[in-house]
């Protein structure tokens, strides 16, 4: 599924965008998938709720292109990070904002990036902010990227079904939106009725 998905790809993108891709495609073939895959389910999802297809696309094609300043001993580890990994894997989103703000994409785009390892008990990362002082868009982007994270395949772990990924998150609930975790719910389920 994740490779069905990822080629439904639009070329209805800006080339600055087009080309962060490229350069995603070029350093890691995992996070590129996973970066068209969140796109994609962003782009629609966003669609339902009546916020802008586009800007959504492209925040969710974006979220990792700071993965691009990440050393590949970790981008690619077969095995589970470190702490200290861990530590210098979370730059990511930094990196992510830093490259967002040189190529001049604009503010609510950089803001959903910057703040989508936030959850909403308080317990994300990198300001540990709460509830509704975490933007809607990266509240949004939260749900999409783990659903994403936990259906792709990893180099370290299997992936889950959809419907897995759905209950896990839902034992987590406390972490994300719960109102915009119903409303995905919804519209997964409607993505992959039969
Ligand atoms: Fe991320
Ligand atoms: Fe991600």
């Amino acid at each position: 599924m994740i490779y069905i998905i990822s080629q439904l790809f639009s070329h209805n993108i800006d080339d600055t965008t087009k080309y962060l891709i490229n350069q995603i495609k070029e350093k890691d073939i995992v996070t590129v998938v996973h970066s068209l895959n969140v796109g994609y389910y962003m782009k629609e999802f966003c669609k339902t709720l009546g916020f802008d297809g586009k800007i959504c696309y492209t925040i969710g094609l974006l979220h990792d292109v700071g993965k691009l300043y990440i050393d590949d001993d970790i981008l690619k580890k077969k095995t589970q990070l470190t702490s200290h990994d861990f530590e210098k894997m979370k730059r990511h989103i930094q990196y992510s904002a830093e490259i967002l703000r040189e190529y001049g994409y604009n503010d609510d785009i950089i803001n959903a990036v910057l703040y989508h390892h936030e959850r909403w008990d308080g317990s994300g990362y990198l300001q540990g902010l709460k509830g509704d002082q975490i933007p809607t868009m990266s509240r949004i982007l939260a749900i999409v990227d783990s659903f994403d994270a936990l259906t792709s395949l990893r180099l370290y772990r299997n992936s889950v079904s959809h419907y897995e990924a759905l209950k896990i998150i839902e034992k987590d609930i406390n972490k994300y939106d719960e109102n915009y975790f119903i409303l995905f719910k919804d519209f997964i389920d409607d993505l992959y009725k039969d």
